[in-house]
């Protein structure tokens, strides 16, 4: 996974996602255009226009597999936060007061150095970087999102687990004044998710704090959040306020909700089907035909080595 320094995060503005870049290239010129094959995030080379200057260079970003990033509309307007409401496109609105300032992460459980951190001081003490990452949900839909953060590896170490942790057991902010779908009785609230410790110390594992260069915005889990992109969206936990290493695995909210929809794992597969829908393949959105699921979200061969030997459909 290419890493990249702050210094190189753009803003939005000055990406462009390539359909957005092929819808401009269709409306600048007919037949005198032509497309880079792009990989990660780079400079196309600017195609030269029939008789006119030539364009400004355009950054166009893609994950590792050539696939276009979502445009920011997308990333903020169709979410999943049933912390304030169980409709994708009504989160922005209802969780735009949110108050995300003042927060703080703590960390604790089975670790030598328990500590209590700034979101703040978390920004400035852990590199961030950007991670273009493929995000499917249990639901069959998946994007491509540009997220600046930092592994959750980098804050673990930090706190020195001690050798009898097992998992990791993370919390989200529980504040029903706040949050009005806290509310609701079908969820044992606040939400709760787990990792292995394994999986909690690898690489892709991040601690996201922004998106396409900005600070995260509360729908999309402000201020920090938890990207576990090989494992299906619900694992990313939004508002993160508590990071536990236990020695049991943690009962997830959507364990404790639906034990036999739901698993602690919950690794992308597209050969085990979600007892109501198929796995097989999902929409992309902003795309009309739907594609192929890949097995660990296409990061297979990063993690597939944390499961040898278990039976992916026992541990679903
Ligand atoms: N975290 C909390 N606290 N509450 C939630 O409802 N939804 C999960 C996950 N994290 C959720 C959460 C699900 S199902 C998905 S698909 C992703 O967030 C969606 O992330 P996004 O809205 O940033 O795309």
């Amino acid at each position: 996974m290419r890493k990249i320094t702050p210094s190189e995060i753009t803003l939005e503005n000055h990406y462009l996602s390539r359909r957005q870049f092929m819808k401009a290239a269709g409306a600048l010129t007919a037949g005198s255009l032509w497309l880079a094959a792009c990989k990660g995030s780079e400079t196309t080379p600017t195609p030269p226009l029939e008789g006119g200057t030539p364009p400004p260079e355009i950054a166009i970003i893609t994950d590792e597999l050539g696939d276009p990033a979502n445009s920011l509309e997308d990333i903020i307007n169709y979410n999943n936060y049933y912390e304030f409401t169980t409709s994708k496109t009504g989160v922005a609105e209802l969780s735009k007061d949110f108050i995300t300032s003042s927060w703080t992460v703590q960390v604790g459980g089975l670790v030598h150095n328990p500590k209590t951190y700034d979101v703040d001081d978390l920004l400035e003490n852990f590199q961030q970087e950007e991670r273009i990452y493929r995000l499917r949900c249990v639901e069959a839909w998946s994007m491509v999102i540009p997220w600046q953060g930092f592994p959750l590896a980098s804050l673990l170490r930090e706190v020195e687990p001690m050798g009898s942790a097992k998992y990791v057991r993370f919390e989200t902010l529980y504040d029903p004044e706040q949050m009005p779908g806290q509310s609701s009785k079908w969820y044992q609230w606040p939400y709760v998710e787990g990792l292995r410790m394994d999986e909690a110390m690898h690489d892709l594992t991040l601690l996201a704090t922004g998106i396409y260069g900005k600070q995260l915005l509360p729908q999309n889990g402000a201020p920090i959040r938890l990207v576990v992109p090989w494992k299906y969206g619900f694992k990313s936990i939004k508002s993160i306020v508590k990071i536990d290493l236990v020695e049991e695995q943690p009962t997830s909210l959507w364990m404790a909700a639906a034990p036999n929809e739901y698993g602690f794992y919950a690794n992308v597969n597209p050969e085990v089907n979600h007892p109501r829908w198929s796995q097989a393949s999902e929409r992309r959105i902003g795309e009309n035909k739907r594609r192929e699921t890949l097995l660990f979200n296409g990061y297979a061969e990063e993690v597939a080595s944390l499961y040898t030997g278990m039976d992916l459909r026992e541990n679903y």
